[in-house]
């Protein structure tokens, strides 16, 4: 996707000031550090997840704890599956075999407007906003519990008007926080891809979720907007919310998750906090799909066999890359180039 689009309203672009460094949250799991470790406090739990097409396997995971309170990277090659766990776990698609719990409720088969009533929200990786409708009427969509859709509080315009005025008051202060104020009359239609992200995630806050899944923020978001977005991502913990995200950007993942989960081939590979997951570069490079024709069994040691000169070649060009990611990130907050999604 194209990060040349315009920066939304005018705005000035962010200040380049080393983005301040907040704390991570450690000490979110219980015992050795192994895919599907149990958490101290999970807000999800699900066990035997599998979602098959035709004859492939999109989704086998055993078992998975998200932790609550602590941003969580969900990351792996394209067509790991993420998109399709985020699917199942939103009651977006269904499962052919698991179940899950999200705060303790049961959610096999519950519809997704449920779930997001429950306090489950999540954006997509391609943005669902409504074209046709402003920027302000995406974001009144997102409230939940509105009283003019029920019949009998319907009949009390009084309230309605009140709760109304209410909604509204917080999709502005929302769209201001994201940068989309002025933009709140125009139809979504006319945003760019970057400003519809930021809308989609305005809009998922609208419900006062417990849990926000991204599914793959930052993509064609504006380089000069991502810190801010990441920031937005930080005060969410900061709140109280729990993060679930899918990002193919390691800086950002980096820089911002608590816990990183990896997932290839349906199968969760990996998990730990990102500098534990993170430190075999060449691995993660690999489960990123930059060198798909490398046999990552081979590289991690999990099938016998010499690691191929492209191996060898790949963990010098990711070592140089986070090299100059770690003295730019010093510098100042632009984002390291890092190879675009194949998809
Ligand atoms: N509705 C569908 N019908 C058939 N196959 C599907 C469907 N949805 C997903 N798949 C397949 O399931 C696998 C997992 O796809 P998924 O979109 O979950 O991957 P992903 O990890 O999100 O990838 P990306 O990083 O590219 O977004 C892929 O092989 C994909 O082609
Ligand atoms: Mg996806």
């Amino acid at each position: 996707m194209s990060n040349s689009e315009e920066l939304p309203g005018g705005d000035e672009p962010m200040s380049t000031a080393a983005p301040e460094q907040r704390p991570k949250s450690t000490g979110l799991h219980k015992g050795e550090i192994a895919p599907g470790v149990a958490k101290v406090d999970p807000i999800i739990i699900a066990d035997d997840i599998r979602r098959t097409f035709g004859g492939l396997t999109a989704v086998d995971v055993k078992h998975i704890e998200i932790p609550r309170n602590a941003i969580t990277a969900l990351i792996g090659p394209n067509g790991a599956g993420k998109t399709t766990l985020f699917n199942l776990l939103t009651g977006f698609d269904k499962p052919d075999a698991g179940k899950w719990t999200f705060e303790g409720h049961s959610l096999s088969g519950v519809p997704a407007f449920k779930v997001a009533q429950l306090g489950q929200v999540r954006t997509f990786q391609l943005t669902k906003a409504l074209g046709l409708l402003t920027v302000l009427e995406n974001m009144k969509l997102g409230a939940k519990g509105q009283r003019g859709e029920r019949l009998l509080s319907s009949l009390f315009p009084a309230l309605w008007r009140k709760q109304e005025s209410e909604i509204e008051e917080r999709a502005m202060v929302l769209l201001q926080k994201f940068k989309l104020a002025e933009k709140s009359e125009d139809f979504a239609a006319s945003l760019s891809g970057g400003q519809r992200k930021l809308l989609e995630m305005a809009r998922a806050l609208m419900s006062e979720p417990t849990l926000v899944m991204l599914d793959e923020p930052m993509a064609g978001v504006n380089p000069a907007l991502t810190q801010s977005l990441l920031d937005h991502i930080l005060d969410l913990k900061d709140e109280g919310m729990t993060v679930l995200f899918v990002e193919h950007d390691m800086h950002m993942v980096r820089h911002i998750a608590d816990w990183v989960i990896v997932m290839a081939e349906g199968k969760v590979v990996a998990e730990g906090p990102p500098d534990e997951v993170m430190k075999n570069q060449a691995v993660i490079d690999a489960y990123l799909g930059a060198h798909q024709d490398v046999d990552l069994g081979v590289v991690t040691g999990r099938i016998a066999g010499d690691i191929p000169e492209v191996g060898k070649y790949m963990a010098d060009e990711v070592a140089t890359l986070d090299g100059n990611i770690r003295s730019r990130s010093h510098k100042d907050s632009t984002p390291p180039e890092h190879p675009e999604k194949s998809s």
